[in-house]
């Protein structure tokens, strides 16, 4: 797929890099095009200007500070009509120490409002860069929950995130956003206070015929004919 995304620092470089390790055309769009394109070998993608990136794009990525983020949808609303937007932002002060909406909205909600014929869908935002770049634990990928509606795109969009190396999980409408913002915000106090940011969230299931079984015993049987 051909992906723009908007903004190229941390969250950008390592989503494009890893998209584009799976086949996909990344073209950056930024402020200043020169400065933003990275022509060393193996990590080449076009930088163009916002709305050169946006035309032709079949899917974004907003991967700017917050801060910026609803002047940039307000003005190129209209570039992004009829398009899939992944909302990788969060929307959090520069200290990080807490979100600016909250409760009854959050940031892609109000990103959506703001350009309504899009099609926006929150994810990449509930975990860190370094685990962008390399989502595979001990225990397991990292889980990255996608919200947005329904539909052809949002199977677009999860496989997408699967694309990058998570788990990608459906977590319903984009209003789940209100749920995965607080939860990036966990991710950073944990990261900032006790974990450091080599850890991720992940999903782990059982069905309801072991949810008795402990997972730290393991059946010993006397008799090992017991068994068969
Ligand atoms: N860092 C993380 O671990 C992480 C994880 C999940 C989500 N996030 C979220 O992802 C977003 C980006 O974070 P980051 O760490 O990648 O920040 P960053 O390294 O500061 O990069 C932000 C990029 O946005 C660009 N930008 C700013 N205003 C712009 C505009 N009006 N038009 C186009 N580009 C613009 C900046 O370009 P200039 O060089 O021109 O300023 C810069 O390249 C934030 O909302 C953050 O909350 C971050």
């Amino acid at each position: 797929m051909k992906i723009a995304i908007i903004g190229a620092g941390n969250v950008g470089k390592t989503l494009g890099t890893g998209l584009r390790a799976k086949g996909h055309t990344i073209i950056y769009g930024t402020r200043d095009p020169a400065k933003a394109e990275d022509r060393s070998a193996k990590t080449f993608a076009e930088a163009k200007t916002v709305s050169g990136a946006l035309r032709g794009a079949d899917a974004v990525i907003l991967a700017t500070p917050w801060i910026a983020t609803e002047s940039l949808v307000c003005e190129f609303a209209g570039e992004l009509a009829g398009k899939i937007v992944i909302d990788a932002t969060n929307p959090i002060n520069p200290s990080l120490t807490r979100l600016a909406v909250g409760f009854d909205t959050s940031g892609a909600e109000l990103l959506q409002s703001q350009a309504r014929k899009a099609k926006f869908y929150k994810a990449f935002n509930s975990t860190g860069v370094g685990v962008m770049a390399k989502p595979g634990f001990p225990e397991g990928k990292a889980v990255m929950f996608v919200s947005g509606p329904g539909g052809p795109d949002k199977k677009t969009v999860l496989r997408i995130v699967a694309d990058v190396g998570f788990e990608a999980i459906d977590a319903g409408e984009l209003k789940a956003a209100r749920l995965l913002e607080p939860l990036a915000m966990l991710w950073v106090q944990l990261a900032l206070n006790t974990q450091g940011r080599d850890f991720a969230f992940v999903m782990s299931c059982r069905d309801a015929a072991n949810r008795n079984a402990d997972p730290r015993v393991r059946m010993v049987h006397p008799h090992p004919q017991e068994a068969e």
